[in-house]
């Protein structure tokens, strides 16, 4: 499975372009970005060379782990799928492109589109020294506009970006997405009730439409999950000296919250159970909480069932578990 930090070589394009820049004023202008988000806001105050470089810088690695254990997440549930082409929507600074590159080695095509010039000039400019990316083909303009034209793609991904759009066109964007996407369609957001929200109206949208899930669901029907609980998975990931100081932070590294879906074209033979939380161990017994294909289960698994908590002691939060794993 893929690591969730960001590749050597697109580390190294982002301190190559920071070289010459203020910090101070690159965490000026990410604080900045940052608050426009946490008011409601979008990308559209990323507007400059150095807005688009603060946004990378603080929330890239962040975006790139959560859309790594995604994929991650798919590919444990579908060993054998091996797209060639990619769709990145609301690509940004090419975070899912990076991501998806390093999961599937079998991807040749990448497909970006945007509607923000500061981050595609980015997402291009951090790109030109990889061998995987240097050839991504990346439309400036806007996602309704530019998908009704595009290319099919095996795999096509909408991460962080459904919750910049209302939510009418944020269904006809989830239409359009699924018309181009020839298997696999990923859509990651935030962690949050209201980005779950977002996902699960997705899911319910497409599913009506003949999706099926593949990931983190083991099921096709309505989610078990109740206001004020949402389902959502963590992933830490290391923050570098750079990431601290445009974020200014004190933590080595940080936990992103995410909430995803993963649809498909066809049904998914393996359907195991997900964890939903960090199972609690103690001497006693395992506690976890699993989304099964029966529904939302308490599993308690005794010490006495040495092997069976043996096995339910190494689950982790957002894992895919078999009855014999
Ligand atoms: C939060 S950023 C995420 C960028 C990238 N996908 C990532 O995960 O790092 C959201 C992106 O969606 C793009 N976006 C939002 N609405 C859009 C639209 N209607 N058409 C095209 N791009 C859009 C923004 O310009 C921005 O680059």
């Amino acid at each position: 499975m893929t690591a969730p930090d960001l590749p050597a070589d697109l580390k190294a394009a982002l301190d190559a372009r920071l070289q010459g820049l203020s910090r101070t004023d690159a965490a000026g202008r990410a604080a900045l970005i940052s608050k426009t988000y946490r008011d409601g806001g979008g990308s559209g105050a990323i507007r400059s060379e150095v807005d688009a470089l603060a946004y990378a810088m603080a929330r890239m690695p962040a975006t790139y782990a959560a859309v790594t254990a995604s994929l991650n997440a798919v590919r444990a549930i579908r060993p054998d799928f091996a797209p060639k082409s990619l769709l990145d929507v609301g690509a940004g600074p090419g975070t899912a492109s990076w991501a998806a590159a390093a999961a599937f080695a079998s991807l040749q095509r990448f497909g970006l589109l945007d509607a923000n010039d500061a981050l595609r000039a980015l997402a291009l400019d951090l790109a030109r020294n990889s061998p995987r990316l240097r050839d991504i083909r990346y439309r400036h303009r806007e996602a309704r506009a530019a998908l009704a034209d595009a290319e099919p793609a095996d795999l096509v991904v909408a991460s962080y970006m459904i919750g910049e759009v209302g939510a009418t066109e944020r269904s006809t964007l989830a239409e359009l997405m699924w018309a181009k996407t020839r298997d696999t369609l990923l859509i990651v957001e935030p962690g949050t009730p209201a980005g779950y929200g977002r996902i699960i109206a997705a899911r319910e949208q497409l599913i009506g439409t003949g999706a099926h899930i593949a990931a983190p669901c083991p099921h096709d029907g309505k989610c078990p999950l109740h206001a004020p609980d949402w389902c959502h998975f963590t992933q830490r990931l290391p923050r570098s000296r750079a990431h601290k100081q445009i974020k200014e932070a004190e933590l080595p590294f940080e936990d992103e919250k995410f909430s995803y879906v993963a649809l498909t074209r066809a049904p998914v033979s393996r359907r195991p159970a997900r964890v939903l939380a960090q199972p609690v161990v103690t001497k006693i017994e395992v506690t976890a909480k699993l989304c099964t294909a029966d529904g939302l289960v308490i599993a308690r698994v005794p010490r006495r069932a040495k092997a069976d908590y043996a096995r339910a002691r190494r689950w982790r939060w957002g894992d895919a578990v078999m009855a014999e794993d």
